[in-house]
């Protein structure tokens, strides 16, 4: 079992790790992170999505300066601008998604399957003619229609992707069904196959050694668990139980786990139990405004349970992860309308203050007015 397979491990710290509601990386923690990343020896870093405001874009292209022996990948959407970001950046990886589940069709696209279909293989056809390696992740693959999902990964193989990665986005596998899932997947497909696996149901961890036991070729992983509502699998759960109880000689410097832990507890000053599933702080908390933006028009989009079931409340943060469509909507919700080049203004503002966590109702208020908004 897993004896002989090729195994890697993504690190997502800096990118999805900055997704967890309450938490915001400087350029300078990234760089630090990076480097014990990679001393430890990870696979993959994923340096950030450059679209999402001006320092993450600053702290992608300065990750990708470093000298380092992991591959660096930048994320974003399966888009030309996203894509020219990381063109333009000069870095070797990306990662990009399009959710392809019914919901995120319906909800987040509304195209049809064959319209999805295009766009995913136009932009993996962009990605290729700039000379990019491509990781391909089809979001919400869990709920996606098998022979769909099928259908996805073998057109990405055909339009030159290097990696196909499958993401249980609202964490609903159990590890048997990620073992079914990934089986056929691997079955279907000749190029290596990734799986990112969510902590909603507390089985983020077990799922993707399920992925890997299921011939997967490498699972994402965050420090301490980090990433939107309950996280990814936790760097150490992962590499520890692979090493012990699935006997996988991985290079990885175990000695080394408490010290990142403490860094990222450090630079991430989350309380222990935020991303605790169904009962911590952060369990029904959105914060990319891509998350933000569809759970608003249908919540199951990135929820697999809803808050009420267990008598808690949804939450959205207003921070640099912010987009239009979230910003827009909490202005709403607080009685504000403003123009397109208002939201803009405002939006700016937010980006170019990374370090603030969340945006408050009354503070939000203030900032429109030192910008000559009137609300
Ligand atoms: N591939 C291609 N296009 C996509 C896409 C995808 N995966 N996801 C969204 N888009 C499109 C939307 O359809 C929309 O197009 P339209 O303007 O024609 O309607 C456009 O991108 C903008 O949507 P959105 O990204 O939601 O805009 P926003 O201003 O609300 O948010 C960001 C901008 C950068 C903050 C947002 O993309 C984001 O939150 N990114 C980080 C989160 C993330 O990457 N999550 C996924 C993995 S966990
Ligand atoms: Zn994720």
């Amino acid at each position: 079992m897993l004896i002989g397979q090729k195994i890697e491990i993504l690190d997502s710290t800096l990118r999805e790790g900055e997704q967890t509601p309450g938490v915001s990386f400087s350029v300078d923690q990234k760089i630090a992170m990076a480097k014990r990343l990679d001393a430890f020896g990870v696979d993959f870093i994923e340096l950030g999505h450059p679209a999402v405001a001006p320092d993450v874009y600053e702290a992608v292209e300065t990750l990708n300066d470093l000298d380092l022996n992991a591959k660096k990948m930048a994320h974003g959407r399966a888009s030309k601008s996203d894509i020219n970001d990381a063109v333009a950046i000069g870095v070797g990886w990306m990662g990009f998604f399009f959710g392809t589940s019914p919901l995120s069709l319906k909800h987040k696209f509304n195209v049809t399957k064959s319209e999805a279909l295009n766009r995913i293989e136009t932009a993996v056809k962009y990605g290729k003619d700039k000379g990019l390696k491509l990781r391909f992740t089809a979001e919400d693959a869990s709920r996606t229609d098998l022979d769909y999902l099928i259908q996805v990964g073998q057109l990405v193989q055909k339009a030159g992707v290097d990696r196909f990665s499958l993401a249980d986005t609202v964490g609903c596998l159990t590890p048997t069904k990620m073992k079914e899932l990934v089986s056929r997947i691997v079955c279907e497909l000749d190029i290596p196959v990734h799986v990112h696996c969510h902590n909603d149901f507390g089985m983020a961890t077990a799922n993707a050694l399920s992925a890997l036991e299921a011939g997967a070729q490498c699972v994402d992983v965050a420090v301490n668990g980090l990433g939107e509502r309950c996280g990814l699998p936790p760097l150490a759960e992962v590499v520890t139980a692979l090493t012990n109880i699935y006997k996988v000689n991985g290079n990885w410097e175990l000695g080394m786990i408490p010290e990142l832990t403490e860094m990222v507890d450090s630079f991430s000053k989350l309380d222990s139990n935020a991303n605790q599933p169904i009962v911590g702080k952060n369990a029904f908390t959105h914060k990319a405004g891509l998350h933000v933006k569809a759970v608003v028009k249908e919540p199951k989009s990135y929820e697999a349970i809803s808050p009420e079931a267990v008598h808690r409340k949804r939450h959205f943060v207003i921070d640099k992860y912010t987009g239009k469509s979230a910003l827009n909507n909490r202005l709403n919700h607080m009685g504000i309308s403003v123009s397109p080049k208002e939201l803009d203004t405002i939006l700016i503002e937010i980006k170019s203050h990374p370090e603030k966590l969340n945006w408050e109702n009354a503070e939000l208020i203030s900032l429109a007015k030192s910008l000559g908004i009137k609300s």
